[in-house]
């Protein structure tokens, strides 16, 4: 898989890459928007971007978007590096407006629980295409006290928000019926660390 051919964790220490393949595959051949949040390298403006090269040369043919908090340089083609704090909603909707809709959303970001919650709020319905996929990769922080997690249970974090999705993928057939709304949530696939929600 290309994850390994550039370094990026996702082959080499989480085993993501058999997921994505599983999931993604389908989608190898045609025109992807992609959207990553955190390009790796942290406050390096020239470490990082192995995710987004492994994506940009697995999709041939997609456009790859990669966010991250710090500045970052990468001057490559199919692939654009944006700037922004992935709680800050207003700015995600903005960045969706201007180059969404995306196939692809994969937050692998702070990994705090309370921004993985934003960002999902602010980008999977409206800026996620329909059949398209939202990614959260290291969910086990949603258990860690110092990322905003704690005991199973707790409803705040990246777990509870998957759990709440369970509710919306079953309530859709009766919302209908009663009025009311439920997130436009398809099928979820749970894995280890990793959840692929797959929008209606
Ligand atoms: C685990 S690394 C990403 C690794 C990369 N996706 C890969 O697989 O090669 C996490 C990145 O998220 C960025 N980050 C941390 N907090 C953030 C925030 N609030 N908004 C956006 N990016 C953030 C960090 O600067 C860091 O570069």
């Amino acid at each position: 898989m290309l994850a390994r051919v550039y370094d990026t964790d996702k082959a080499r220490g989480h085993g993501y890459a058999t997921l994505y393949e599983r999931h993604l595959g389908p989608l190898r051949n045609r025109p992807i928007n992609l959207l990553e949040i955190g390009i790796g390298g942290y406050d390096s403006t020239t470490w990082g971007g192995a995710s987004l090269r492994t994506w940009r040369d697995y999709f041939q043919r997609g456009q790859i978007h990669g966010l991250d908090i710090a500045e970052k340089r990468i001057d490559e083609p199919r692939i654009h590096v944006h700037r922004g704090d992935q709680s800050d909603q207003a700015y995600l909707r903005d960045l969706g407006r201007r180059h969404g809709p995306f196939d692809i959303v994969i937050d692998d970001g702070s990994h705090v629980n309370a921004h993985i919650q934003a960002s999902f709020e602010a980008l999977f319905i409206d800026y996620v295409r329909p059949s398209g996929f939202y990614i959260i990769e290291d969910m086990s922080t949603a258990y860690l006290d110092e990322y905003g997690g704690g005991p199973p249970g707790h409803r705040s974090t990246s777990v509870g928000l998957v759990q709440d999705l369970c509710d919306d993928v079953n309530r859709r057939h009766w919302a209908g019926w009663h009025g009311r709304s439920a997130r436009p949530v398809h099928a979820l696939h749970i894995y280890e660390k990793i959840a692929f929600v797959q929008r209606s």
